[in-house]
């Protein structure tokens, strides 16, 4: 089947969609569109969070029909390489990248965060992102990096 969505703000189709694909591989795989990872591919681990109309999703449980017609927005739909989103500048200066594979649903589910949240405090994050796991950092920098991009969202400055 073809899939039509708008993804990052552009109409994208999908050809030869099979009817129990995801729509993260359909992202990945068919869309160019690398950002989202999968790590578990059962809802697990939040590596592959996505926006679908405007609410963070695994898009690993998202069957790729769910998504016909409508507004998607990846990790990359946030920032480009030359011009990062702060929250994901926050993430480099604070040494919350390791291996990376945990940071693109970070990414996105901090951006929801602070989006319905300018301040919250480390408990407020810790239970926002309890459905992201990371098996590098301990996440004490993950904190930081949300604090970090919090802050600066809130034109403060922070070192
Ligand atoms: S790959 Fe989707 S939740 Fe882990
Ligand atoms: S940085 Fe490796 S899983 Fe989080």
């Amino acid at each position: 089947m073809r899939i039509t969505a708008h993804v990052n703000g552009e109409v994208k189709q999908a050809d030869d969609v099979w009817p129990g694909e995801s729509l993260l591989h359909v992202l990945r795989e068919r869309m160019g569109l690398p950002g989202s990872k999968n790590a578990c591919e059962q809802g697990e681990c939040g590596s592959c969070t996505v926006y679908l109309d405007g609410v963070p999703v695994c898009a690993c449980l998202v069957a790729a029909g769910q998504a016909e017609g409508r507004e998607i927005v990846t990790v990359e739909g946030l920032g480009t390489p030359e011009d990062l989103h702060p929250v994901q500048q926050a993430f480099l200066d604070a040494g919350a990248v390791q291996c990376g594979f945990c940071t693109p649903g970070l990414i996105v589910a901090t951006h929801d965060l602070l989006t319905r949240d300018p301040g919250p405090d480390d408990a407020e994050i810790r239970e926002a992102l309890a459905g992201n796991l990371c098996r590098c950092t301990g996440y004490v920098k993950i904190i930081d990096a949300v604090q970090l991009a919090a802050s600066r969202q809130r034109g403060e400055d922070r070192p």
